[in-house]
This record gives structure tokens, C-alpha cells and sequence, in this order.
């Protein structure tokens, strides 16, 4: 069965010194008996330090927040896959709307980071979502399905179930404007069915798809009740651990 996961994307934020205390923070609060998949999502330069601080910790895991298209060579600052993995991240979030519009990154773009991941045994979480206008103008049902066609359906289906969808509406991001639950049950469903008119009812049945967007401990739990929602990417209620442990408990 598919896993409940909930991962903190910490984005720009916290220096190395309140990263560490972040955690620290969140370890210490976390039950003995935590059966939700919690990921840290740090920057590059934090990854390996907290990847190390997990080792052990059941079902603890750290994120990259992308990686580069490009396999290794000439081209200074950028992050490969295998960099990644080498610091024993387990997953590379990729698509988020953050990178597709500050940076331009493409569905074909996405396609070849998504295999770079692959590559290098990394898991990814894919994301996805809508500007209000297409939302308005219906036109969000469209563009998600292409966003999924053109990036991750190429993948066979045993490459596919390492696969996590992220939905997030880019008009709830760090907006605090947060989707109904009916919203984004409606939007999960439609993915899922995507994925099972691909890869068929097995493999959707077992992909977790998360919810992101001002997703705090006070809207959380509505929408995990949600049939189709398996968790959430949490970007601001993350920075805070009494916020980011509460969430990873809803379930
Ligand atoms: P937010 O960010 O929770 O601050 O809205 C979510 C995200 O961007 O992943």
C-alpha cells in the first residue's frame, strides 16, 4: 500500500547552524512510534550533515530541493544527481513551481533531471500545480496532465513506483490561501486516474500523491482525510518543529 509521507521544503532558508537545531528540535518531539515517511528537504549545502543526523532514525529521510539535468563537467554551481546521492539523500524534489518560474525550467527540462534521478537510485518527488488564471479559466485539469505526460510518463512502471506527485496550486503557495480539501481531493483524483489509465490500477493505487500550499497543522488534517491525499510538501509550517511534527502526525 502506498506510504503516508510529509516532507519539510525548507527552500532558501536556515543557516547550517539553525538547520542542525531544526532537526534536533524535531527528532526530540517525534514519537517513538512515528509510522509516517518525514523528509527533510534542506538546501544542497545542509544535505549530507542532515542526511547523517537521520541515519537510524526510522523512517527519517532528507530531499534535495533539484538536481541538475546535466550528468558531470562544466557547469559551475550546479548539483548533480550523484552528488545527491553520495550524500545519502533518498529523494530530489523536482518541478516546483518556484523553479519552473524563477529559472524556466521546462516539462522536457524536468524529463531529463527526472532521469538524472533515476540514474543515480534517487526517488523523486515530481510537482506539479496551477496559476490561478488557469484555474479560473478551467484550464488546470489540461495543464497538469501535460506537465505529468511530458515529464514522468515516459518512465516504465517499475521506474514509476519510485515516483511521489506533489500537487500544489501556485495560488496557494506561501499565500496562505490553502485549496479546499474538495479541491484538491478533486485535482488528486484526476492525477490518479491519469496514472491508472497509464500504468493501470496497481501502480496509482500505490503512488503517494502529496498536497502543498499553506498547508499548516490547523488545515492539515482535512485535508489528509482526504481519499486520494497521502501527505503533504510543507514549505513555511516546516521552519517550525511543533508545526512540522504536529503535521507529520494527522494521519
Ligand atoms: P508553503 O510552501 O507551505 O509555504 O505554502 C509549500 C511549497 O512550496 O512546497
Amino acid at each position: 500500500m502506498r506510504k503516508n509521507i510529509v516532507a519539510g521544503n525548507w527552500k532558501m532558508n536556515l543557516n547550517r547552524q539553525e538547520a542542525v537545531a531544526l532537526v534536533d528540535q524535531v527528532l526530540t518531539q517525534l514519537p517513538a512510534e512515528n509510522i509516517t515517511e518525514i523528509l527533510f528537504v534542506p538546501s544542497f549545502v545542509h544535505l549530507h550533515k542532515i542526511a547523517k543526523m537521520c541515519t537510524d532514525i526510522t523512517n527519517v529521510f532528507t530531499a534535495s530541493q533539484d538536481c541538475s539535468s546535466h550528468e558531470s563537467g562544466a557547469f559551475t554551481s550546479e548539483v548533480s544527481a550523484n552528488m545527491i546521492a553520495s550524500c545519502n539523500a533518498k529523494y530530489v524534489v523536482l518541478g516546483h513551481s518556484e523553479r519552473r518560474s524563477n529559472f524556466k525550467e521546462s516539462n522536457q527540462v524536468l524529463k531529463i533531471k527526472v532521469e538524472q534521478a533515476f540514474a543515480n537510485n534517487l526517488a523523486v518527488i515530481f510537482c506539479c500545480g496551477e496559476t490561478l488564471d488557469q484555474r479560473e479559466s478551467g484550464a488546470h485539469f489540461d495543464w497538469i496532465k501535460l506537465q505529468l505526460t511530458e515529464s514522468i510518463f515516459h518512465l516504465s512502471a517499475a521506474d514509476f513506483s519510485d515516483i511521489v506527485v506533489a500537487y500544489e496550486p501556485i495560488w496557494a503557495i506561501g499565500t496562505g490561501i490553502t485549496a479546499s480539501s474538495e479541491q484538491a481531493q478533486e485535482i488528486h483524483a484526476f492525477i490518479r486516474d491519469l496514472i491508472a489509465q497509464r500504468y493501470g490500477n496497481y501502480v496509482a493505487k500505490n503512488t503517494s500523491i502529496l498536497y502543498g500550499g499553506s498547508c499548516k497543522p490547523i488545515n492539515a488534517q482535512e485535508l489528509f482525510s482526504q481519499q486520494d491525499i497521502d501527505g503533504g510538501l510543507i514549505g513555511g509550517a516546516s521552519l517550525n518543529a511543533t508545526d512540522f511534527v504536529a503535521i507529520t502526525q494527522l494521519f
